[in-house]
């Protein structure tokens, strides 16, 4: 969704806030533009589509400046087009602004601004927001600041903008309120303002998150000083080291980061087992060790997340009830209802980017109810962790692909630790019951190694199967979040309609479906669920319809019931999600391949949902 990237210091703006942008066009966007202060005037640069349409539109121009302010647009208010695209700025041109998020009264303002004479020329909500600083600025006949001041507590819903004055030619105001901002600083006493973090590796040294309810007030060649948007008071600045690479960014020799990352797992699983269970198999802190009392008192678990990562949380539903005994909900963040929840409850929120605002919002809820919360999240630093009482990092380094899959794969590795940790603490399970469930996650990775083996395989079975409209995926138990996945996956990245569906419901009214125009991707391994999932082979084959079969090892009595077979290594039954997943993930991105889709920016879709 929208990203914002600026610059105020010695060197040309220009481009470095054009590569920032490039940093946060996986989170998806659909216009783009740059503003650039020089000699007290601010130019504005945008164009409609991709970034380097932007570029191109420039490349004979070669703006500068030694401030400037850009952004990325996913159209909300209005459609993608260049007079929609960010920068905005007021009617008498004097403040410049990109914005982040949503201001839900914008059409209240609007009417207000109207009346007092100010006219628009689009239909953003954030022209409306330059007009009203610039209409409180007027008003005042002060800075910028106090204008930002007397704003922010009359916005609704959640917005994170960075804001310019002409008349202050050396100064930027970011303002954070409900969304994501931070602030990097390098050596050079240079400042970088970004909604994302990672997207400042190799400019900033140090950085500063802005907390709900902040703004940083950067003076070119001075300091960046630190404010509460309501009293103004004066609040101190926690720069932190940042530990992000440039490389992380890239793809290397892969031909798209979903790729990439899909085969980043088998390392990125290992490395988040590793930082919570060491070589002798001892689980590490957990930070979560004065929690041990509550984890052994609660009354029930509440998982929130959305998307792939609710996906995780339907999985780790059955490590929490098979290892913990306890009673799990897993709901979408979106239809979270607080009313539940009270403070004996324990709330796990799953969420790649940190940043999702329904996840956020749940939380926020959550949190107002007196639950505890803990996150299990990929970005440190991010709004979720910021928020959550404890937080539970996955090591899958910067997920670029839009479609996720490292960061399911990590996210069920915290998942599944935890659910033991749980079930010990709640005296569900023995030492050496536990010393046993570690030596045998020790050994998933190596299992994904073989699995991603089997990549050309697949490849020649998204090549027989890519036409199709429609799939179903099926599974059952620990499975059934697999065919979810799967079908999200092939949904997202080659636009195939595709429905995941529990193989027992099938037979309920989806049967109907069933010729020979609809596939079935079969998640068919042996676990519990072993003889029903091959009477549910037979129900579809019995009905024409081809399917795919994920299967343990070369399985017989599968092959001779399915058109085509993707074979797994064996695992213990709880642990199968960590490898089925793998032949669906790479059955997507083989058929989006095929059908020659954008596969690492599909279309719609954004990388960080910031929007409820
Ligand atoms: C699917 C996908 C989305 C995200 C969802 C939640 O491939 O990426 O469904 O899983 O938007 O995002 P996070 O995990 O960042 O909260």
């Amino acid at each position: 969704m929208c990203g914002i990237a600026s610059y105020i210091g010695h060197r040309n703006a220009y481009p470095l806030i054009l590569e920032m942008l490039k940093r946060l066009e996986y989170r998806g966007y659909d216009s783009a533009g740059i503003a650039l202060c020089s000699q007290g005037k601010m130019k504005i640069y945008k164009e409609q589509g991709a970034i380097a349409a932007l570029a191109e539109s420039l490349s004979k121009q070669k703006p500068k400046g030694n401030l400037g302010i850009g952004h990325t647009r996913w159209a909300t208010h209005g459609p993608a087009t260049k007079i929609n695209a960010h920068p905005h700025y007021s009617q008498n041109r004097r403040i410049s602004i990109v914005h982040n998020g949503t201001v839900l009264n914008y059409y209240k303002l609007k009417e207000g601004l109207e009346k007092a004479g100010y006219e628009f020329y689009g239909e953003t909500d954030t022209e409306i927001l330059a007009n009203y600083l610039d209409y409180w600025q007027q008003k005042n006949k002060g800075k910028l600041l106090s204008a930002i001041i007397n704003t922010a507590p009359l916005l609704k819903g959640h917005s994170a903008f960075v804001a310019h004055d002409n008349q202050e030619p050396d100064s930027l105001y970011a303002c954070n309120l409900g969304g994501e901002l931070f602030v990097g600083r390098s050596q050079e006493s240079e400042y970088f303002i970004c909604s994302d973090k990672n997207a400042l590796a190799g400019y900033a040294d140090e950085y500063l998150a802005l907390e709900n309810g902040q703004i940083a007030v950067i003076q070119k060649d001075i300091n960046c000083c630190l404010l509460n948007s309501s009293s103004a008071e004066e609040l101190p600045c926690s720069w932190e080291k940042l530990k992000a690479s440039a490389e992380t960014l890239e793809k290397g020799s892969y031909p798209h980061f979903m790729l990439k990352e899909i085969f980043e797992q088998e390392n990125v699983v290992a490395k988040t087992i590793d930082n919570l269970i060491n070589d002798n198999g001892q689980a590490l802190n957990l930070s979560l060790n004065n929690w041990r009392q509550k984890i052994a008192k609660m009354r029930k678990l509440v998982i929130i997340a959305c998307g792939t990562s609710w996906h995780a949380g339907l999985v780790a539903k059955h490590f929490f009830a098979e290892l913990a005994k306890l009673p799990v909900y897993c709901e979408y963040a979106s239809e979270f209802l607080p009313e539940s929840i009270d403070a004996e409850d324990i709330i796990i929120a799953i969420s790649q980017s940190g940043s999702t605002a329904d996840t956020l919002q749940a939380v926020q809820a959550a949190k107002e109810r007196g639950a505890s919360v803990i996150s299990i999240c990929n970005v440190d630093g991010s709004a979720l962790t910021r928020t959550a009482d404890v937080s539970l990092l996955t090591i899958a380094g910067p997920e670029i692909g839009v479609a996720s899959t490292k960061a399911f794969t990590t996210q069920l590795a915290v998942l599944y630790i935890l659910s033991v940790r749980f079930g010990r603490w709640r005296n569900q399970l023995k030492a050496n019951e536990e010393k046993k469930i570690w030596q045998e996650i020790k050994m998933i990775p190596g299992k994904i190694k073989k699995i991603l083996l089997s990549g050309p395989e697949i490849e020649k079975l998204a090549k027989k199967y890519k036409d199709y409209p429609n799939f179903l995926f099926l599974g059952r138990g620990q499975n059934f979040p697999i065919a979810l996945e799967g079908a999200l996956k092939l949904k997202e990245v080659s636009y195939i309609h595709a429905e995941g569906l529990s193989a027992g419901e099938m037979k309920h009214g989806s049967i109907a479906l069933i010729d020979e125009q609809m596939p079935s991707f079969f998640i068919a391994v042996k676990d519990g669920q072993y003889d029903k999932v091959i009477n549910n082979l037979l129900e579809i084959s019995a009905r024409q319809g081809h399917i795919i079969a994920v299967t343990t090892d070369k399985d017989q009595i599968i092959i001779d019931r399915a058109d085509d077979i993707i074979p797994i290594p064996e695992c213990p039954p709880l642990l199968y999600p960590f490898l089925t997943v793998i032949p669906t993930q790479l059955f997507a991105y083989y058929v989006a391949r095929e059908r020659g889709t954008n596969i690492d920016k599909p279309r719609n879709l954004a990388k960080a949902v910031t929007v409820e």
